[in-house]
């Protein structure tokens, strides 16, 4: 079939929409059409060149990673099932699960699904069933970021990426939950372990720190800190749960210091735009003796620069810990999470600023870099 979907010929250009070339699902995929796609930044990461997997590891591995259709936080309805699907019919309404879950790699098998082996092909392009591809345009095979390409009218991929949801949950609100609302808001309750009565501070407050926000407020925290230097961002996090807010480090590290007389915070967590290293000392130095901070943001690839005092790592026993899609399991958290949707006690309204046509992908992203959305959304017209 024909559809329409945002692809990244190479990094450092723009979303180019152009017809695409889908093939029918293989044994073990799916075919979904998408209601929607968020506009995380982990695509803008692909564009920037950040998450580019260097030229020599490429080849050695075998993988083409470009060009590429964007999008891994989306949702949409199973059209057509492929040889030997079960688990999943036609109607059915999927969350794509941004990391696919396989249930019996070591790492599924002891319940942490994040780290699935099958994590290994998220910036290969290829589906993980057999390495090859259903996508095409211009008459070349097209890869899909983190194997399931949801700027796309429609997709192909593995039941391993389908999380399957009641059908009455609006799926554009659900879409939310496949990346930015679980790793936010895991990065809080899970990674970070708040506990009730805790001083979290949480940096960067867009489509993913808002959600961290939020869940360290739902874990009783006494204290939730937002830290972010757009104003809009501010005030939006104090209807999540903020009860402070700070537009710096230095800003943060002051008002921490007056709220806890000096003791400092139990968790940081770092969710801004484009991670460094040269965040991680302010971030050590605002959190307390024998307290986390939870690495969530992603930086560059390739930088390998962190400048940090193993003394006071050492001997106030501080954490520094990473954390991918909140350290949650897909099949467990993502309907979790859209029943304290449904039952008004998580919010995901509030977090889509503004929706576009696919056509309008890079009006979208330029918004983000303005500071102008907590999460954009593309919607897709299916008339
Ligand atoms: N670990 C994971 O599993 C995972 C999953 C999804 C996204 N991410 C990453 O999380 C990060 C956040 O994603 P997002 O979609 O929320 O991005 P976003 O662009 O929507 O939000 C980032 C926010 O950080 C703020 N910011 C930028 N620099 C800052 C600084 N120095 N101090 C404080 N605030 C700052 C921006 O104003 C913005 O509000 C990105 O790096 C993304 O790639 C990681
Ligand atoms: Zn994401
Ligand atoms: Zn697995």
């Amino acid at each position: 079939m024909k559809m329409k979907a945002a692809i990244l010929w190479e990094p450092k250009t723009n979303w180019s929409v152009e017809e695409v070339d889908l093939d029918p699902p293989k044994a073990g995929e799916v075919l979904v059409q998408l209601v929607g796609s968020g506009l995380c930044h982990s695509d803008e990461h692909l564009l920037t060149g950040d998450l580019v997997v260097p030229e020599e590891t490429a080849a050695e591995l075998g993988i083409e990673q470009f060009p590429m259709i964007g999008g891994h936080e989306g949702a949409g309805t199973v059209v057509e099932v492929g040889p030997g699907v079960t688990e999943l019919a036609a109607g059915d309404h999927v969350v794509f699960g941004f990391i696919p879950s396989c249930g019996k790699c070591p790492m599924c098998s002891i319940g942490r699904q994040n780290l699935c082996d099958l994590g290994a092909f998220l910036l290969a392009g290829r589906q993980v069933t057999d390495f090859t591809a259903r996508h095409h345009a211009r008459g070349q095979d097209l890869g899909l970021m983190c194997c399931i390409g949801t700027f796309g009218e429609y997709t192909v991929a593995s039941t391993a990426s389908c999380i399957k949801i009641e059908n009455d949950i609006p799926l554009d609100k659900a879409a939310l939950v496949g990346c930015g609302v679980t790793t936010g808001w895991g990065s809080a309750v899970y990674a970070a372990d708040v506990q009730p009565g805790e001083t979290v501070v949480v940096v960067g407050c867009g489509g993913v720190g808002m959600n961290a926000v939020q869940g360290a407020a739902m874990s009783g925290a006494r204290h939730v800190v937002a830290v972010d230097p757009v104003e809009m961002k501010r005030e939006q996090a104090q209807v999540f749960g903020a009860t402070h807010t700070a537009s710096d480090f230095e800003e943060a590290t002051a008002l921490v210091s007056e709220l806890t007389w000096g003791a400092m915070a139990e968790k940081v967590i770092l969710t801004m735009g484009v991670a460094s290293g040269e965040y991680i000392a302010p971030a050590m130095a605002m959190t307390q003796k024998g307290g986390r901070v939870v690495q969530t943001a992603v930086a560059p690839m390739t930088d390998t620069s962190v400048t940090m005092s193993l003394f006071e790592l050492a001997m106030y026993e501080k954490q520094l810990v990473g954390s991918i899609f909140g350290s949650a399991n897909p099949r467990r958290d993502i309907p979790r999470l859209l029943r304290l949707y449904q039952e008004g006690q998580l919010k995901l309204d509030e977090l889509i600023t503004k929706t576009y046509p696919i056509e309008d992908i890079n009006v979208g992203y330029q918004a983000m870099r303005d500071g102008e959305n907590i999460r954009g959304m593309v919607l897709y017209d299916h008339a």
